[in-house]
């Protein structure tokens, strides 16, 4: 299995550089975000109680992320692996995440993460909010809390991946294709 965690800050490019890396390497998508957002639209009770926290772009609870992702890993487990994109977050998401995928005699293969300044994610967050919907996306004050959250409570999983030599920091601003270039680069030598 090939697992990928695809890391970086809100707007850096997850979600965009998935849909690419889905098409060439054949891994499975894995992103909280959207699965999240999908318990939201369903108007569980569940999604009524996240609804605040995802909307002013506070983290949801442990607990209740590794249980949705324990549960999508079981059951595309005998796939070519998984772009883990949005998890971990937490450094203690990031030490369940080993104890999980051992249990099915696995682990994380690589770490990349996108560097891309607070300016830049500022204007691509606010530029797709006029059209996406996100309610996330709608204001500056909530773009600046999701930056912050990710310097405060995020950013320190990359240590946790750089002890174990697992990290690769590419630049994340330019053209899509370039950028998806730099992630085959190093996908290819892990392969
Ligand atoms: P999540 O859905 O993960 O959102 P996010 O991390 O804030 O990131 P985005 O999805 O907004 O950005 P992205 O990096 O995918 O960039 P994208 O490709 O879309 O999480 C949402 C919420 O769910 C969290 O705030 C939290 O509440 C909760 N949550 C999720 N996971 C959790 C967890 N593990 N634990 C606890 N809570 C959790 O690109 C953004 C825009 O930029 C697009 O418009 C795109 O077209 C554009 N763009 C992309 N690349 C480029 C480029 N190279 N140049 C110019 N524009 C570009
Ligand atoms: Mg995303």
């Amino acid at each position: 299995m090939f697992n990928l965690v695809l890391f970086g800050p809100p707007g850096s490019g997850k979600g965009t550089q998935s849909e690419y890396i889905i098409e060439k390497y054949g891994l499975t998508h894995l992103s909280t975000g959207d699965l999240l957002r999908a318990e939201k639209k369903s108007g569980s009770e569940l999604g009524q109680k996240i609804t605040a926290l995802i909307d002013n772009g506070q983290l949801v609870s442990n607990d209740l992320v590794q249980q949705m992702v324990e549960a999508f890993v079981m059951k595309h487990a005998k796939g070519k692996g998984f772009i883990f994109d949005g998890f971990p977050r937490t450094t203690e998401q990031a030490a369940w995440l080993d104890q999980m995928l051992a249990k099915i005699n696995s682990g994380v293969t690589l770490m990349i993460a996108l560097d891309v300044n607070d300016a830049e994610l500022s204007k691509r967050l606010l530029c797709r909010g006029a059209q996406s919907g996100r309610a996330d996306d709608q204001n500056p004050e909530i773009i600046a809390n999701r930056i912050k959250v990710y310097h405060e409570q995020t950013k320190p999983v990359m240590e946790f991946y750089k002890q174990q030599n697992k990290l690769a920091l590419i630049d994340g601003v330019g053209e899509l294709n370039v950028i998806f270039k730099r992630i085959c680069e190093q996908m290819d030598k892990k392969k």
